[in-house]
């Protein structure tokens, strides 16, 4: 009890730790690139998009608005956010730090790259670099492909991107590439996003909690995440990789979706006993409806029976 207090200020204070820490982007990402380049078009969008899912936080550009977190989120046309390369601003903005939401899951690439448009439209000296793919034709009019391999001993997949055409092939390199393992409903994201190497290779952990069928087989694919560029080529295969699924079936312990040598004797007792109330009231009802009808019957044939008979009577006397 004693140490209540203490506790507590160390919780308070926790956020203010992160207060001066950098901000450090992995070195492969920092050098990230759009690829395409940053347009009228693209601000205008960009600024769209701002405005929907960061002026709330970051204000608006120029204007110093930011609301007041700790850490600040700051004001994007400040050398501050300016200094970060694109890479840096696009993996912040997708992974997200402390009350900096990770928008990977809100927002495409290219959307987040247009934001990046319109935030350097605030920056005078900025000069773009488009990824090389665009500005180089590598690859137009070659077929895009996607190879895929699973290293047991590592536990790893290993992707590899080839751009072929009629004469050559090439590697395929910085693509954002994400590997999916297909679930019940949907497919669930595999370690992160990597970028292919200067052989067009990306390799992913296979994380060892990964639930796979009976025989522990996981059905896996990998796909670009710039699709727009690449193409939505993606690759799939089954890898044992998996734990053994020994989970039951969904239904067994359910006393309610089976039959009734599985249900417990408080719900058969509890469901007979109201079954057995209601038709006991409706029959309740229906004997009181009877007794009314006798009690009905016997008071008209004591009351009227001269009237009973009057009309015999007439009928007679005419
Ligand atoms: C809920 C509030 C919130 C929203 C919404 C938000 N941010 Fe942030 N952002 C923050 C905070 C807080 C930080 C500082 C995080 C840190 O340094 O740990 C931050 C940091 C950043 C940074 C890094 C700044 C630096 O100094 O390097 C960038 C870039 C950024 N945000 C861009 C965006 C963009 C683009 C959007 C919209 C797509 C967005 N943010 C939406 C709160 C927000």
């Amino acid at each position: 009890m004693k140490y209540t207090v203490p506790v507590i200020m160390c919780l308070l204070l926790l956020p203010s730790l992160s207060k001066g820490q950098d901000w450090v982007v992995p070195e492969e990402r920092k050098g990230r690139l759009s690829t395409f380049p940053f347009t009228e078009e693209t601000r205008k969008e960009g600024e769209r998009l701002y405005n929907i899912n960061c002026l709330s936080c970051h204000g608006t550009p120029g204007k110093n608005n930011s609301i007041a977190l700790v850490p600040p989120p700051g004001d994007p046309a400040t050398e501050k956010i300016q200094r970060n390369s694109d890479g840096e601003i696009f993996h912040k903005v997708t992974v997200g730090r402390g009350q900096m939401p990770s928008f990977r899951s809100v927002m495409s690439a290219e959307e987040i790259w247009k934001t990046v448009s319109y935030i350097r439209s605030f920056n005078r000296d900025y000069v773009q670099r488009v990824m090389q793919i665009i500005t180089s034709s590598a690859y137009p009019g070659a077929q895009i492909s996607l190879s895929m391999a699973y290293l047991e001993a590592e536990r790893q997949v290993i992707v590899r991107a080839m751009a072929t055409d009629e004469e050559k092939s090439v590697p395929v390199t910085n693509a954002g590439v994400r590997l999916f393992a297909s679930r019940y409903f949907g497919a669930l994201a595999v370690d992160e996003e990597k970028l292919t190497d200067k052989n067009g290779v990306a390799a992913f952990v296979i994380p060892a909690g990964l639930p796979g069928d009976t025989a522990g087989n996981v059905s896996i694919s990998a796909r670009f995440t710039d699709e727009e560029v690449f193409g939505s080529v993606t690759r799939d295969t089954v890898i044992q990789a998996g734990l053994k699924n020994r989970a039951g079936s969904l239904v067994a312990q359910r006393a309610m979706w089976n039959s009734v040598r599985k249900a417990p004797l408080w719900v058969i007792l509890s469901y007979g006993i109201g079954v057995l109330a209601v038709w006991g009231f409706i029959l309740l009802v229906m004997l009181k409806l009877r007794d009314i009808y006798t009690v009905g019957s016997a008071l008209r044939g004591n009351l009227r029976p001269a009237s009973d008979q009057e009309p015999t009577n007439k009928q007679e006397a005419i």
